[in-house]
Parts: C-alpha cells; sequence; structure tokens
C-alpha cells in the first residue's frame, strides 16, 4: 500500500468514526472517555470538544491527560480540554510529551480548569435555581439505582451508635429514604428527613410513611422547627456552590442540639466533578475548607473514614456549652 493509499483510507476511517461519535449524547461520549472506549482514529477526543461543556467533560479529559500511556490519546485529549476551555495559552505537545517543565504545566491547566469550572459552577446556580440540583429531573433513575444499594449504610449505622438510642436524626437530602433513612430507622432512631425533589419525597412517603418527611431544600427548610441529636447529609452538600455549602452546614449546625452530632460526605481533596446521573457539576471544598467551616461555627472534627464506595466521611460535634448560630 501507498502513503497516499494509506491515508486516504485512514482519513475515511477516522471520517466514519467521528459520525459515529456525533451521534452520541455529551453523556454518552463522557462515559466512553471514562471507560476507555477510545475509538481506533483519535475522533472521539474531537466528538468531545463538539459536543461537551467544559463541565461536563473537563475533568475527565484532564484525568485523560495526566494518566493515559499512550501519547497521540494524551495529545488529543488535551487539544480538546483546551478547546473546551478556549485558552491558547498552552501548546498539547508540551503536556503530553514529556518535555522539561510538563509537570509545571500539568498543574497550571488544572488550576485553570478548576478556576473556570468553580466561576462557572456559581454562574449556573444564578442562572437556574432547580433547588434539587438536578435530581427531580432524574428522580426515577436515582431512586432505582440507590435503592439498590447499600453502599454508606454500615458508616451511618456505626457513626449513630454515638448517639443515644431513640436519639432525633435529621437526615438531609434523604431521597427515597433507602438505604440510610430506613436504616437509621431499623436502628430504633427517630428520623426526620428533608429533600428538595418532590418525586423522590413522595416515594419516600411511600416506602417509610411513619417518618416525618418534608419537601424542602436545605437552604431554606425549617427543619420541624425543632432541634435534633444528629443530623446526616450523604450525597448532598458536594451538589451545591461553596457559598452554599457554608450556608447548608451552619443551617445544619444550628439545628442540632449541645453535643449534637453532624455526619456528612465530600471529597477528601478539593476538586471538582461532572455527577454522573444529572451531568451537573459537583465541587468538593477538601478537607481544610470543610474544616474551617466547621471550626467557625465551633463545632470539631471528630473522625473522617472512606465506606465501600470510597465516598468520604467528615464526622463533627457540637460542644455541650454553645449553639453555633449561621
Ligand atoms: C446523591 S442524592 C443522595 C440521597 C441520599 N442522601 C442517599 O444517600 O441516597 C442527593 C439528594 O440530595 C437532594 N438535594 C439536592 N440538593 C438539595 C438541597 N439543596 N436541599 C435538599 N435536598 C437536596 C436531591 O434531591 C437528592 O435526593
Amino acid at each position: 500500500m501507498t502513503y497516499a493509499e494509506f491515508q486516504a483510507r485512514w482519513e475515511r476511517g477516522a471520517d466514519a468514526e467521528y459520525d459515529a461519535f456525533m451521534r452520541r449524547s455529551a453523556a454518552e461520549l463522557v462515559a466512553d472517555a471514562r471507560a476507555g472506549r477510545l475509538g481506533e482514529y483519535y475522533q472521539l477526543w474531537r466528538a468531545i470538544a463538539a459536543q461537551t461543556t467544559l463541565p461536563q467533560s473537563g475533568p475527565v479529559l484532564l484525568d485523560v491527560v495526566r494518566r493515559e500511556s499512550t501519547y497521540l490519546v494524551r495529545y488529543h485529549a488535551a487539544a480538546a480540554l483546551l478547546a473546551l476551555l478556549g485558552t491558547a495559552e498552552f501548546d498539547p505537545v508540551d503536556l503530553t510529551a514529556g518535555r522539561p517543565g510538563e509537570a509545571a504545566a500539568l498543574d497550571a491547566l488544572e488550576r485553570l480548569l478548576q478556576e473556570r469550572l468553580t466561576s462557572e459552577h456559581a454562574a449556573n446556580f444564578d442562572a437556574d435555581r432547580d433547588p434539587s440540583n438536578g435530581y427531580e429531573a432524574i428522580a426515577a433513575d436515582f431512586a432505582a439505582l440507590r435503592s439498590a444499594s447499600t453502599i454508606g449504610v454500615t458508616t451511618v449505622r456505626d457513626w449513630a451508635r454515638n448517639l443515644e438510642p431513640g436519639a432525633s436524626i435529621l437526615d438531609v437530602g434523604c431521597g427515597t429514604g433507602l438505604p440510610i433513612s430506613a436504616a437509621l430507622v431499623g436502628d430504633g432512631f427517630e428520623v426526620f428527613a428533608i429533600d428538595a425533589a418532590p418525586t423522590l419525597v413522595a416515594d419516600f412517603r411511600r416506602r417509610l410513611p411513619e417518618v416525618a418527611v418534608a419537601c424542602e431544600a436545605v437552604e431554606t427548610s425549617a427543619f420541624f422547627g425543632r432541634a435534633f441529636d444528629g443530623a446526616v447529609a450523604i450525597g448532598v452538600l458536594f451538589l451545591m456552590t461553596a457559598a452554599q455549602q457554608r450556608e447548608a452546614i451552619g443551617r445544619i449546625a444550628a439545628a442540632l442540639n449541645p453535643g449534637g452530632r453532624m455526619l456528612f460526605t465530600s471529597p477528601r481533596e478539593p476538586c471538582t466533578w461532572s455527577d454522573s446521573l444529572t451531568g451537573r457539576l459537583s465541587l468538593s471544598l477538601g478537607h481544610d475548607g470543610y474544616a474551617s467551616i466547621l471550626a467557625n461555627l465551633g463545632l470539631s472534627l471528630v473522625g473522617e473514614c472512606c465506606d465501600e464506595g470510597d465516598n468520604h466521611y467528615y464526622s463533627a460535634v457540637l460542644p455541650e456549652h454553645t449553639r453555633s448560630t449561621p
């Protein structure tokens, strides 16, 4: 085969692959990149640059650029990421070819991505006030997946053993009640629950009719006009902006009795990622960020751990002698 024949064949293959990728949705393209279904002609990356937004694909592209072993894959993923960022500040070769200064360039690229995602995250929230942060729209899918999962149950039950038998616990962002509220009810605790997604709250009422549940957002909930011995927020806080997370933690802390305990999840490192179900951006303030919020509220961060699904937990306690204010 001559070089010209090889080139013509390559171009036909690449065009066909590009067309096939362009028929996929943004979520499917991101899932392909994550699962290593990359194709043969590097067209996934062109399709991602054309079909997805920075919050949808930025984190996975950066991951590919940092970790993929094949140079051309790293190169094309870097080119797609730079196109989505709309920056000419970097050359894909300097990010991927193993040249001197590559590690520093990658760190600078990551900082730029985080800055951009954090500001887009805040802007999205201003434009779109869905209080459930996208969960109402995918309620049926979420209910089917989560109701069949026991991830986090052992961790939450272990945490609740620090409370008195029959203690009151607020479940913030309770979803359908399965598996977290249901496990706490099963262990004899008096559970109160809130969630901002009406479909999930209706589901909760059907599954746990004896439990008080309100369709309210943590930002505005009256928390049943009472205080609690404990509060859990599993898989919730990182759906919000940094300012909303600070406010939410403050509001939950203010709803605790003296000596009350709070347990919430969010990654240990500050980071952003795209929620696999809603496609929206999630934001972790990281250990230092959460530790500082808790300290400012007068809560002690007394423990951290990971569950079987690799979710990171922060456990905090309000002192006996003082009440925190939001
Ligand atoms: C990932 S799910 C976790 C549900 C449940 N905690 C669990 O462990 O299965 C996030 C939940 O938080 C709820 N949520 C999102 N933003 C909220 C907000 N601002 N106030 C209250 N609930 C919220 C969603 O509707 C959804 O049910």
